[in-house]
């Protein structure tokens, strides 16, 4: 269409078409300059755009805590200060937009004088006709409709542009962990999961956080982690997920280097509990199938039935409706129903990260149970805080420093007299 009119224009004078050329150039400079300003200015307005739902679920998420400390007014404020943010920026490409499309706008009339201005003299020295100069106003309209539509989109399209910049920075992203080339797929743990002289730092320019972390956990035993905060215990059970490498040492499990299993059948063969825990919005017996609607209701029934923990169940029934996040549920009672999900998933070993909070004596002891039952038909690794649970362990490790201090049975470890039997007098209250 635009070759078809410039044809025809310059059909019928190419003198005066050819005036009206310089015009593109223009355009073309015009079209450049504003997008190379506004290039990074779209950028900018993403990236704002992106951190105000960012904050918006942070502030939701931690409502309850600004409630408490009465800092609802300091959120609102934040807030406000990222609209006017998002506000300005928005603004400043919207002027750039607003000021390309009026020069562009402009041409349109400059061009149409200029063929006024050259077209009438050619008239009244008798080279051409009115009837061209009519033709060729005419035709700059059809020229410039494109023109104004292609500007029109232009912005869109650096919009697009600027969301397409974000997205291929997301895909761009490795995760740091591979899978190796050709994995072994792990069923279930035979034998035993080994560390040998593991050591681990979370960056290279950092120090070890373990150092020379050994131990056996042989099929069907218990091992209890304890020592003290930032000690190393988490770290210990993220290695054995992978969810970070570790640098020197071996992590076996069944004999076989846990790098060359492949990541997913490493992870479904272990459950993990951790101290924060999700439920789902549903009923209870659908957050102990964690979803899994092929699992049958005797499973659950015999998980409950093998915790001790019936009289649970009795008081909350398996077809109580769990709110969002368990909003309508004690600490104490997400964590029973917890532990009860990991009985009912058929994963035979288990990490589990006990709670610290206080509880009443009597969810002590029901959680007691639970865990004690599930010590005994488990392989399980258990960051332990309550002596309870120690006891119930085959073999405590006490960890300190990223080393492993001590490592046996509740028995041997208190006739060492060493930092566990010191634990353990701190924790029964006999004091130092
Ligand atoms: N993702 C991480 N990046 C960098 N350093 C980390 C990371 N996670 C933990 N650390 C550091 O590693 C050390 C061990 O942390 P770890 O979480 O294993 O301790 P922990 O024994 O589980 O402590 P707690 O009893 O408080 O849970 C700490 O000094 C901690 O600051
Ligand atoms: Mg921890």
């Amino acid at each position: 269409m635009f070759a078809v009119v410039f044809f025809v224009m310059a059909y019928f004078n190419l003198k005066l078409t050819l005036m009206l050329i310089p015009m593109f150039p223009v355009l073309a400079l015009f079209g450049w300059v504003f997008v190379k300003v506004t290039s990074p200015m779209f950028v900018k307005v993403r990236k704002i755009a992106a951190e105000i739902p960012g904050f918006l679920t942070e502030q939701l998420n931690g409502i309850g805590v600004l409630q408490a400390f009465s800092r609802e007014a300091d959120a609102s404020a934040k807030m406000e200060a990222l609209n006017q943010k998002r506000f300005k920026a928005d603004i400043s490409v919207e002027l750039y937009t607003v000021v390309f499309f009026l020069s562009i706008v402009f041409l349109h009339p400059a061009a149409t004088a200029a063929v006024f201005h050259y077209g009438g003299r050619m008239v009244l020295d008798g080279k051409m006709t009115v009837g061209v100069i009519l033709l060729f106003v005419m035709y700059l309209g059809n020229l410039f409709d494109p023109i104004f539509r292609f500007s029109e989109h232009l912005s869109i399209i650096q919009r697009s542009f600027s969301a397409g910049h974000r997205i291929a920075k997301i895909l761009e992203l490795r995760p740091a962990l591979t899978e190796p080339a050709q994995p072994h797929y792990l069923s279930s743990v035979r034998e035993s999961i080994d560390f040998r002289n593991v050591w681990m730092r979370y960056k290279e320019e950092s120090g070890w956080v373990l150092k020379d972390v050994s131990f056996t956990l042989p099929r069907g035993k218990s091992l209890a982690i304890l020592g003290e905060t930032g000690g190393g215990k988490t770290t210990v059970t993220s290695l054995l997920f992978r969810f970070y490498d570790f640098q020197k040492g071996h992590i076996e499990i069944d004999g076989t280097d846990i790098r060359k299993l492949s990541l997913g059948s490493l992870r479904a063969a272990i459950g993990l509990v951790q101290q924060d825990i999700y439920l789902f919005p549903g009923t209870v017996m659908e957050n102990l199938k964690l979803m899994d609607a092929s699992i049958p209701d005797s499973r659950v029934h015999d998980a409950i039935r093998l915790m001790g923990i019936e009289a649970f169940f009795k008081k909350h029934p398996l077809d109580k409706v769990v709110k969002e996040k368990g909003a309508n549920l004690s600490i104490g009672e997400k964590q029973v129903i917890s532990l009860a999900r990991a009985m009912v998933l058929d994963q035979e070993v288990l990490v589990l990260d006990e709670a610290t909070s206080n509880m009443d004596p009597h969810t002590e002891r029901l959680i007691t149970t639970a865990i004690k039952n599930l010590l005994k038909h488990k392989t399980v690794i258990i960051i332990a805080h309550r002596l309870s649970t120690v006891r119930n362990a085959d073999r405590v490790m006490m960890i300190s420093g990223g080393e492993v201090k001590e490592l046996g049975t509740h028995d041997e470890l208190l006739a060492k007299d060493g930092l566990y039997a010191k634990y353990n007098r701190l924790q029964s209250g006999e004091g130092e």
